[in-house]
């Protein structure tokens, strides 16, 4: 038995062994990669669109800058970086092949094709050098990850100094009323549209569960703080229903 079986973690409300957590995050992306951007657009009202944007607004790209976009997914964050920064590069890095063949092929759609690198790999090994980006990005990726603390490390590692982190994530509400209307809405509503535009409960149910289990503002940019980042700092989002993470390697 080795140790990550013994060690445990949570898989939304779920205890289980450390070294199968990933394979049931790759599981549920794997299912739900074709229905992604629709089912993103719909649970959310377009709201995550806003998010994004007020992500790139603080990140403010800037020419011919090297984006790593860790958890990218469909490619979403790294299209806006691109869109903003001429002569830009972006690396999209997901453990999950089927979310990358979704924007591989959005990319081929918009032109953004040879800007672009799409790597298979892990937040918490990430297979590139020391100081290779200025910019490292992950957008409601880092919740799903098993061991944060790792994934924040290697954060550190691959940027320059001066390089920036951002991270768009779910949060805590701070006021207990619109945390409970905003708690029955996700519970009660998210795992049903992902039963009838997916046909997929378990995974919209494990979607809402991983938000709950996520640290709050000032618990998370400890952890940034903790990885070696400095100047970190945070901004709410719809009252904190999701939080943007700012902080740099100095
Ligand atoms: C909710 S999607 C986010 C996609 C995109 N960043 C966005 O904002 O729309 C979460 C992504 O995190 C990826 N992921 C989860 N754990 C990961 C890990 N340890 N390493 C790399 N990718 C991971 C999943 O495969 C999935 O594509």
């Amino acid at each position: 038995m080795t140790e990550s079986d013994q060690r445990t973690t949570h898989f939304g409300f779920q205890t289980v062994a450390e070294g199968d957590k990933a394979g049931m995050v790759h599981g549920v992306f794997t299912r739900v990669a074709s229905r992604y951007d629709v089912m993103n657009d719909l649970m959310s009202g377009g709201i995550h669109r806003a998010w994004k944007t007020a992500m790139m607004d603080w990140l403010a790209p800037r020419p011919g800058q090297r984006l790593l976009d860790v958890a990218g997914g469909t490619g979403d964050i790294a299209f806006r970086f691109l869109g903003r920064a001429p002569g830009a590069s972006a690396t999209v890095l997901d453990m999950t092949e089927q979310m990358l063949i979704e924007g591989r092929k959005r990319a081929e759609a918009e032109n953004l094709a040879d800007r672009l690198d799409w790597i298979v790999g892990d937040a918490m090994a990430l297979p590139f050098e020391d100081e290779s980006f200025d910019v490292y990005t992950i957008s409601f990726g880092i919740r799903n990850v098993t061991r944060i603390a790792d994934a924040l490390s290697e954060a550190c590692r691959v940027l320059r100094p001066g390089g920036r982190l951002m991270v768009l994530e779910f949060s805590q509400l701070p006021n207990p009323a619109l945390q409970s209307a905003y708690d029955r809405y996700s519970f009660n509503v998210i795992p049903l549209m992902g039963q009838l535009v997916a046909n997929d409960r378990a995974s919209y149910q494990y979607l809402v569960e991983s938000i709950r289990r996520f640290p709050d503002q000032e618990s998370f940019a400890a952890m940034i703080r903790a990885a070696g980042f400095e100047q970190v700092r945070y901004r709410n989002l719809t009252m904190g229903v999701a939080a943007l993470h700012s902080g740099w390697k100095i």
